[in-house]
């Protein structure tokens, strides 16, 4: 019998990933899929959702078979040239809007490795007179985040570019030309896992999401600290009020260091994520 309870009685895979799987296909919701177990597939619906649960025996990442996940509470495109947003990014997300929202101030946010834009996108969501320039070196990320920007009603310069390279900075001084802006802050959720860390990673995220979203060198600091490098060197070291970075807890010290280092008059936080680990960098001008 095809229905419904039979499915999830026989499938191969997580029964919570096998109800998103068949509310996908069948595309019903949530509550369709409990209260409707005598529900009957078609054959094409069974292909459809055997397809589905093979690919994800195989280990790909439910995001990727559903081309989504919800961000801060909204559907973001992904595919497999865009890292899949983490919970700990959307708690990024309450620490920056904590401290820029109720401001009256003409606020830029520039979010260095946008990938599928969930960051920049979502703080332009919740702090909508701020303008947001996201870069990335990746074209095809790139083309997802602009998707992400069109869908979800939030508009974004988009930049491809390696870090603080020529192109973003010269798309940040047209923006700073065209308009007064009393707070510039940067974002970064960059790639900071040591290559190390990869041989006892979940093979879900090592065989499917891409290396280039993930490692950043042997300890993890290489595109962080170049890019504080890039800050520290340009015209825009005078201009960021602030800047939030994602690392692994791991480097908090080894980072603030760094940054006490180049910019010995800034102020720099650690903040910790949900599960208490030190996981964000506050830098204050
Ligand atoms: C950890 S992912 C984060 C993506 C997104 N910000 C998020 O929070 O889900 C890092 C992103 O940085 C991008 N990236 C890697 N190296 C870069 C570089 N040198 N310059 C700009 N972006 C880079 C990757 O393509 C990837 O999209």
């Amino acid at each position: 019998m095809n229905d419904i309870r039979t499915a999830l009685r026989q499938t191969a895979i997580q029964s919570k990933e096998a109800e998103l799987l068949l509310s996908h296909v069948l595309k019903k919701d949530h509550i369709f899929i409990k209260a409707r177990p005598d529900f009957k597939l078609s054959r094409a619906q069974l292909l459809k959702f055997k397809s589905l649960e093979k690919r994800r025996t195989h280990n790909e990442p439910i995001a990727y078979i559903l081309k989504s996940q919800p961000f801060y509470g909204q559907p973001f495109m992904v595919n497999r040239h865009t890292l899949i947003p983490r919970p700990e990014t959307e708690y990024l997300v309450d620490i920056i809007k904590k401290d820029l929202t109720n401001k009256p101030s003409k606020k830029l946010i520039i979010d260095v490795g946008t990938g599928s834009g969930c960051l920049s996108i979502t703080l332009k969501l919740q702090i909508p007179n701020a303008t947001v320039i996201a870069s990335d070196i990746s074209r095809k990320a790139l083309n997802v985040a602009r998707k992400n920007s069109r869908s979800l009603k939030a508009e974004a310069v988009l930049v491809q570019d390696d870090l603080l390279g020529d192109e973003l900075q010269s798309k940040i001084h047209q923006t700073l030309k065209k308009t007064f802006f009393d707070r510039i802050v940067l974002v970064a959720n960059l790639p900071y896992l040591p290559t190390s860390y990869k041989k006892d990673m979940a093979p879900d995220v090592v065989d499917y999401e891409p290396s280039t979203a993930l490692f950043a060198g042997s300890d993890g600091l290489m595109l962080i600290n170049k890019l504080l490098t890039q800050i520290s060197k340009s015209k825009l070291a005078s201009l960021i009020k602030s800047a939030y970075l994602e690392i692994d807890p791991s480097q908090s010290k080894k980072l603030t260091k760094i940054i006490k280092k180049l910019f010995p008059s800034w102020q720099v936080r650690v903040l910790p994520d949900l599960a208490g680990r030190p996981r964000y960098l506050v830098i204050s001008a």
